[in-house]
C-alpha cells in the first residue's frame, strides 16, 4: 500500500513537470510553431505508412512499424499548444472556436491518441491487412478535428 502510494505521488510528480513544460510557451507564435512542427511530422511518418497501405509503396514491416511508434509517440505532444490563449491568432490555422470548445477539442485529441497508439501495437505485429483497417481508423480520427476545429 505504501510501495503504490509512494508510485502514484512520484507519477503526479512526473505529471507536474509535463505539465509546466508544456505551459512554457512564453508567447503564441510559440505554441504555434510548436504545433505545427509537431503536426508536420506527424503528417510526414503516417502518410509513408499512407503510402504502404495504398500499394504505392512496398511492405517493409520494420519501417512501418518504426514510423507507426513515431507517430503515436508525437501524437502525445501538440495538444496543450493549441490550447494557449492568443494562439488563436497569427499564422495558423486553427479555429477560434476550438478554444471554446476545450473538451471537445481534448476529445477528438484523445481519439487521436487512442487510434495512433492501438496503429503503433497493430503496425509492430506486422500483418498489413490489420495495419490496413487500423490506418483508416486513426486516419478518421485525424480528419474528425480538422474538419471541425482547422479553417481548412
Ligand atoms: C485535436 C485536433 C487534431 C487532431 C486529432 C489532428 N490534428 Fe492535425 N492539425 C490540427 C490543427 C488545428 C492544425 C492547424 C495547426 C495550426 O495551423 O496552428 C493541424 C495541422 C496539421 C498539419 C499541417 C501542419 C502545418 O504545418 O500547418 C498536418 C500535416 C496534420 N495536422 C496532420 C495530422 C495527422 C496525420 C493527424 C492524425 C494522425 C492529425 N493531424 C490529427 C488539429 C488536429
Amino acid at each position: 500500500m505504501k510501495k503504490v502510494l509512494r508510485w502514484s505521488v512520484c507519477g503526479l510528480f512526473v505529471m507536474g513537470i509535463f505539465s509546466v513544460a508544456y505551459a512554457q510557451f512564453a508567447k503564441p507564435e510559440e505554441a504555434i510553431g510548436y504545433r505545427k512542427s509537431a503536426m508536420t511530422l506527424i503528417g510526414y511518418h503516417f502518410s509513408r505508412i499512407g503510402a504502404v497501405v495504398q500499394g504505392k509503396a512496398p511492405f517493409d514491416k520494420a519501417a512501418v512499424a518504426k514510423d507507426a511508434e513515431l507517430v503515436a509517440k508525437i501524437a502525445t505532444l501538440p495538444w496543450e499548444a493549441f490550447m494557449t490563449p492568443g494562439a488563436e491568432k497569427g499564422q495558423t490555422h486553427l479555429k477560434a472556436e476550438a478554444l471554446k470548445d476545450k473538451e471537445g477539442f481534448k476529445a477528438a485529441a484523445d481519439a487521436t491518441v487512442a487510434e495512433t497508439a492501438k496503429l503503433s501495437q497493430v503496425a509492430a505485429a506486422g500483418d498489413l491487412d490489420a495495419i490496413k483497417t487500423q490506418f483508416g481508423a486513426a486516419g478518421k480520427s485525424c480528419k474528425g478535428c480538422h474538419e471541425k476545429y482547422r479553417t481548412h
